[in-house]
């Protein structure tokens, strides 16, 4: 199998546009995707409306533990808020072009910025399980991608994650008495956790983070024009130098306990939405 793959994410979610068009008569200001055991985040404002994924057409359903399967309105403040509970993953055996539908469809219905959480294990020793990241690069290791453009229209070096955005989040999130990190993540295919070679890999490879989401949709989202954030929960550390086993549940736990700080970091980045692309 080819790692591209050339289909078009908002081709399979046309329908389901149409329903959250009739249902919603409004347009999102911002869309956020919960990572794992990040469901919490549907406390961040009042709902107003929510649909499980299976009656939006094309959407397909989380099937891992911790992902839930509906979309919820919110109001946050004076935002307008699409919260996906839970993510697909390329790991569950979808292709690029399935697990970037979520912001195909917010990208149809015209809301132009995105959210994305995730939870990660941390790599740079300065990281400990609990530490919110706002991320500012990525590194595709998964040898996925999402194109129908012909070489000679991608560019080297263009920002995936929105620059100004990020230090709006670190500013906003200091104010509200939260000290968040900045760092870069790599994404690998999963759903194996990294062995003690791939830790050490990662870490000359100047990755701070390694997780199983998010960077390929991110990268094809970016690459649309929409405004894309990362923000990551460490839920546990990763050493080359001693066995410990890493389970989902322990990923679980972390997100439980971290909830309030991922959420006010979320919020931080609700609130600080650069008004221009
Ligand atoms: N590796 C990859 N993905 C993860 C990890 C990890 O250690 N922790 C949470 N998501």
């Amino acid at each position: 199998m080819s790692g591209i793959d050339t289909s078009d994410p908002c081709r399979a979610v046309s329908e389901a546009a149409d329903v959250l068009r009739m249902r919603w008569n409004c347009v999102p200001d911002v869309a956020v995707v919960a990572g794992s055991g990040l469901s919490v985040l549907r406390t961040l404002g009042t709902r107003i409306d929510s649909v499980r994924y299976c009656e939006l057409p094309g959407l397909t359903t989380s099937t891992v533990a911790g992902h839930d399967s509906e979309l919820c309105l919110l109001q946050c403040g004076s935002s307008r808020v699409a919260l996906f509970t839970g993510r697909v993953h390329l790991y569950e055996g979808h292709a690029a072009s399935v697990v970037a539908q979520q912001l195909a469809l917010m990208h149809l219905l015209g809301c132009s910025s995105v959210i994305l959480t995730n939870a990660s294990g941390g790599l740079n020793p300065a990281r400990s399980v609990g530490d919110v990241v706002v991320v500012s690069d990525i590194i595709n290791w998964t040898f996925r991608s999402i194109s129908r453009q012909p070489l000679q229209d991608h560019r080297s070096n263009s920002p995936v994650l929105d620059d100004r955005w990020q230090h709006a989040i670190l500013s906003a999130s200091t104010l509200a008495g939260v000290q968040l990190n900045r760092g870069v993540i790599a994404q690998m295919l999963g759903p194996s956790y990294e062995t003690r070679a791939e830790i050490r890999m990662l870490r000359k490879c100047g990755a701070d983070l390694v997780g199983m989401s998010s960077g390929v949709e991110a990268r094809w989202a970016s690459s649309i024009g929409m405004r894309v954030a990362m923000i990551s929960l460490v839920t546990n550390t990763l050493t080359d130098t001693t066995v410990r086993t890493v389970s989902h549940d322990e990923v679980l736990e972390a997100g439980r306990s971290a909830e309030a700080r991922v959420c006010i970091a979320v919020r931080c980045a609700i609130e600080s939405l650069p008004l221009s692309v």
